[in-house]
């Protein structure tokens, strides 16, 4: 295989020979690149032009569909370097994950940053979640991380996934953002409340991608030698430091340039000044935790750092830019299924619908054999399959020395052969229920969400309140009222401010009480009781 970044060009012939003369994808000279091959100088084309046919019917087929979501991203490639221990206790004692095994152990990245609603081409201004997804080309095959720069989701069950979606995405009639869509849509869902005050704020436009945070977001698990394993979340900390842009500085930018997150990350790289991130862990026993006011497995909650201190485990260096944007930054796939020995799922219900998502979309988009694609391929793992076939398929993963007739096992024939197991079976919780809908029993929608307002810096407030007035002011009245309770429920001085600027007062929106679909913890009723 070659290097992810720099594919040798099908029919080219070595980096060291150049190939001076154009061609067709034959290897046919071109000799006139200029001129349709007509009869005459004025007479009509010849179907039988084949040089014509494949240069204007591949241009035809040039786009593959864009994600349906993160269209808009940008590519870099670097390594990360891991500390393997903290202070004296290794980090093997936790994770027998080999990359993060021994200090100064590098591991190839790429990396791409991407915003989520827009298509391909939109604003990298543009009010957002920024997606941060990182692929490891691990010894033991790849492992994705895909996270965000928030650090929390708006919902928590993946099934709700296409209606927050389609909530964010133009309406399908005018085609454009209607913030009193998304508000219909939030105003039903409470859980979204904590996503929603750090989107509105500053943090909603990152300045650029070098200076974001990113994060795993959902909860993963670690499984050590033993088969122990513990919960865990992960934390990307920029060392350029963290600076993003109020709605004015955005509009100011993207009227000039809708690309200059990706300009100034490709600068950068190109001139050498290379962007880092540290990455940080937090980890939990692996149970469900009943003493914490909310739950593990929740999306919508971040871990409080007094109680589950952030653990350094690594750096990560951007320090290589990509040779073709479609190949790389296209065809690049990610999941939250690609995952290597000592990193596990949790229970996480977002995860389970994601993991179906990823590689569902990606054998659409990109097509079946997508994983064969040089930037996709585990390139630092060996690879043997007994997948043949499929659109596109130029390779085999032949083993050295397999037999090549035998593409099944078992066999005794030469093929491929199971793999010895050689760590113990996972000793994770042992469950048992009914085959139910329900939600999480601790819900606790609202008390992060105005912990983090109360966090923010005076300036910060204030454009978050600017923003939601601004916003929730296109809705419908009975949705603004709605906003406002929530709003309410997580901050007096959030919900008096939205208030006064959309012109609705507590009294009018106190005795709104909780949605049908929801049921608040004794905490969550006492507010309610006390408003006003
Ligand atoms: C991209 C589905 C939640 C981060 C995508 C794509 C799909 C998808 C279909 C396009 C992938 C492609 O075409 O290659 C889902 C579903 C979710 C979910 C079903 C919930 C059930 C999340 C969450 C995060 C996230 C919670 C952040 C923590 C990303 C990122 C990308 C992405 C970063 C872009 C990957 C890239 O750069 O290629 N998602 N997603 N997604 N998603 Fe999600």
């Amino acid at each position: 295989m070659t290097d992810a970044a720099n594919p040798t060009p099908a029919g080219s012939k070595g980096s060291d020979a150049v190939q001076q003369h154009l061609t067709t994808r034959q290897g046919h000279p071109v000799y006139d690149n200029q001129n349709t091959r007509t009869v005459g100088a004025r007479g009509p084309a010849t179907l039988e032009n084949y040089q014509l046919l494949e240069k204007i019917s591949h241009f035809d087929r040039e786009r593959i569909p864009e994600r349906v979501v993160h269209a808009r991203g940008f590519v870099a490639y670097g390594e990360f370097e891991a500390s393997g221990k903290w202070g004296d206790e290794p980090i093997a004692k936790y994770t027998r994950a080999k990359l993060f095994s021994e200090p100064g152990k590098k591991t190839d990245v790429a990396i791409r940053f991407s915003s989520v609603i827009g298509g391909r081409d939109s604003s990298e201004a543009a009010r957002d979640p920024r997606g941060f997804a990182i692929k490891f080309y691990t010894e033991d095959g790849n492992w994705d991380l895909v996270g965000n720069n928030l650090g929390v989701f708006f919902i928590r069950d993946a099934i709700k996934f296409p209606d927050v979606i389609h909530s964010l995405k133009p309406d399908p009639v005018t085609f454009r953002q209607e913030p009193a869509r998304i508000f219909d849509f939030m105003s039903q869902t409470p859980e979204s409340m904590h996503m929603l005050v750090n989107l509105f704020s500053p943090r909603g436009i990152p300045a650029d991608y070098r200076h974001m945070q990113g994060f795993g977001v959902n909860t993963y698990r670690w499984v050590n030698a033993q088969g122990e394993s513990k919960l865990v979340k992960y934390h990307w900390l920029p060392q350029q430091g963290v600076k993003s842009l109020t709605e004015e500085d955005a509009a100011n930018i993207q009227a000039n340039d809708l690309g200059h997150a990706s300009k100034d990350l490709y600068e950068a790289i190109e001139r050498g000044d290379y962007p880092k991130w540290d990455l940080y862990v937090q980890l939990m026993d692996d149970n469900d935790h009943p003493e914490l006011d909310f739950d593990p497995l929740d999306d919508t909650k971040t871990w409080p750092e007094q109680d589950f201190e952030p653990k350094y485990v690594g750096t990560m260096t951007l320090n290589r830019n990509v040779t073709d944007h479609h190949n790389e930054n296209e065809q690049i796939a990610f999941g939250t299924g690609v995952l290597v020995d000592g990193l596990e799922f949790s229970d996480d219900k977002m995860l389970v619908g994601r993991t179906f998502s990823y590689s569902d979309t990606q054998r659409y988009r990109v097509g079946p054999n997508y994983l064969q694609l040089p930037v996709n391929s585990a390139k630092n793992a060996p690879v043997a399959t007994n997948q043949r076939g499929g659109q596109m398929s130029f390779g085999t993963d032949l083993a050295p020395g397999q037999n090549p007739h035998v593409n099944y096992e078992p066999n005794i024939t030469g093929g491929l052969q199971e793999a010895p197991k050689t760590a113990p079976s996972e000793l994770g919780p042992e469950l048992e229920g009914r085959l139910i809908r329900a939600r999480l029993p601790r819900t606790n929608d609202y008390m992060q969400a105005g912990q983090r307002y109360q966090l923010m810096e005076q300036w910060e407030k204030d454009d978050l309140v600017a923003n939601f007035v601004a916003n929730i002011g296109e809705a419908i009245r009975p949705v603004q009222e709605r906003m406002l309770w929530h709003f309410y429920m997580c901050d007096d001085e959030l919900g008096a401010r939205v208030g006064e600027g959309l012109g609705i007062s507590l009294d009018e929106v106190k005795d709104l009480g909780p949605l049908a679909t929801q049921t608040l913890n004794e905490e969550e009723t006492n507010r309610m009781k006390n408003l006003g």
